[in-house]
């Protein structure tokens, strides 16, 4: 049975949220494992538009089985809001299952992400959510985990050494209000008891989920640009974003991942700082982000806009071993006379066919564009394959050349049912 990973192949917002939502009607069990708050994912779909940030992308079918597993990072306020919203909407989210296992975004995470990345001489422009500070804590062992809510004594023990900790690094930051410990355990007791029922060892879920074949989808967050070990370090996030990533994060082996998906949309975006060769400063990159309405599901900020980078997509695929190419937001391009995309970077006079790894360097390499011809119409209600006008197939044919891996769906609009699909795979 089909275990199937879903990640991102760029910087992050390829549409993961929508594919994952697609795929998840078959689905027994999805899990989100990687990333916190800081993600946003988009589902459009018959009950309505709905930005997730935290709770998996399978909440859609009442059937599924939604895991946040041991590798997320849990704001529980952020959560609490978004399973209200949820639930007012009318989507039922009884279905979901925190592990104890997973680390909590706490207060004083935020104010440290606020104030470390304004002070840095170049910021990241983080999405100010406290992931970068709450890796930190976990990787130094004074992180706070979901299962501390139910032992009062415990969380109190734990709150008290990290605060003491994080008060030190505030002083030195230079926060105007240091953290009281007393205030955060009070805070978190009351989520507690919301969250309550939707805690246990996902672990043996999980497990149990393996041995009797179910049909699993892991959502990734974030994107392997962005990937702490293979991203644009230092302008990337703190977690693992890739397909090894999510097994580490889920407790899935990784022998047992039948499939993993690339989500790479049909141009770049990109949100913070660091390099990206081949954003747009012209007259198309005033059209891209206001055609495809590029801003931030988490943040409300701007995206960069840019064409395909051949490069760097061919870089994240061979990272994660894709096995097929979920290309999104085709339709972005039906207005467009002609369209580029990267094929390789020119470095003083050399021809680039890798990514490098110095920000500086990776700055300073231009573009080589192959130049295709648009197909200048509507693709967004087409339903087949077969159907897409030939430039358009061509673009897409063109893609999985220079990435060398298959596209099996295609995005022609937002919405769950504007996707073309190719092969058995996408049926799930
Ligand atoms: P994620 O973080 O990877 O889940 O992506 P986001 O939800 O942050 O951003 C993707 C955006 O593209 C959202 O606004 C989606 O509704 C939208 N989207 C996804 N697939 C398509 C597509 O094929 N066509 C169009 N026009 N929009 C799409
Ligand atoms: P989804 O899952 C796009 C970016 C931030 C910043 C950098 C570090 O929706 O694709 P962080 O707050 O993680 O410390 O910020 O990473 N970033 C994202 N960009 N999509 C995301 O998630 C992102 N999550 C983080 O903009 O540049
Ligand atoms: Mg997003």
């Amino acid at each position: 049975m089909p275990v199937v990973a879903v990640v991102g192949g760029q910087w992050g917002d390829e549409g993961k949220g929508k594919v994952i939502d697609m795929l998840a009607g078959e689905a027994e069990v999805v899990i989100r494992a990687t990333g916190g708050d800081n993600a946003g994912h988009t589902v459009i779909n018959p009950q309505g538009e709905f930005a997730l940030h935290l709770v998996p992308a399978g909440v859609f079918n009442p059937e599924a089985t939604c895991i946040i597993a041991p590798g997320v990072l849990l704001n529980p306020a952020v959560l609490i809001q978004e399973l209200d919203a949820l639930e007012k909407r009318g989507v039922a989210t009884r279905g979901l299952l925190i592990s104890d296992r997973t680390h909590m975004v706490m207060p004083y995470h935020l104010t440290k992400d606020r104030l470390q990345d304004a002070q840095r001489g170049d910021p990241i422009g983080t999405t100010g959510r406290g992931i970068g500070p709450a890796y930190e804590d976990k990787v130094a062992r004074v992180g706070v985990r979901v299962g501390d809510l139910r032992q009062p004594e415990v969380l109190r023990k734990r709150v008290r050494a990290a605060v003491e900790k994080s008060n030190q690094t505030l002083s030195a930051l230079g926060a105007t209000e240091l953290t009281d410990p007393n205030a955060v355990v009070d805070e978190y007791l009351g989520y507690a008891d919301r969250l309550g029922p939707f805690i246990s060892d996902v672990s043996a879920v999980v497990a149990g989920a393996l041995d009797r074949d179910a049909k699993i989808l892991l959502e990734g967050a974030q994107a392997t640009l962005l990937d702490i070990d293979h991203g644009t370090y230092p302008y990337a996030t703190s977690s693992a974003c890739t397909v090894a990533g999510l097994c580490q994060g889920s407790g899935i082996p990784p022998r047992a991942i039948t499939h993993s998906i690339g989500v790479y949309k049909a141009y770049s975006t990109r949100v913070g700082t660091g390099p990206m060769p081949t954003e747009l400063d012209d007259e198309t990159g005033d059209y891209l982000p206001e055609r495809a309405h590029e801003f931030g599901t988490t943040t409300g900020r701007a995206r960069r806009c840019g064409w395909f980078d051949g490069v760097v997509s061919r870089y994240t695929a061979r990272i994660n071993g894709f096995d097929s190419i979920a290309l999104t937001r085709l339709d972005i391009h039906d207005e467009m006379d002609s369209i580029n995309v990267c094929v390789a970077y020119e470095l003083d006079g050399k021809r680039v066919e890798h990514p490098p790894s110095d920000p500086a360097v990776f700055g300073s390499c231009r573009p080589v564009y192959e130049t295709l011809p648009g197909w200048k119409t509507s693709i967004c209600n087409i339903a087949d394959f077969e159907e897409l006008p030939p430039e358009a197939a061509q673009f897409v044919g063109r893609i999985e050349d220079i990435v060398g891996v298959p596209a099996n769906v295609i995005g022609v609009g937002p919405a769950r049912a504007q996707s073309v699909g190719r092969g058995d795979f996408w049926r799930f």
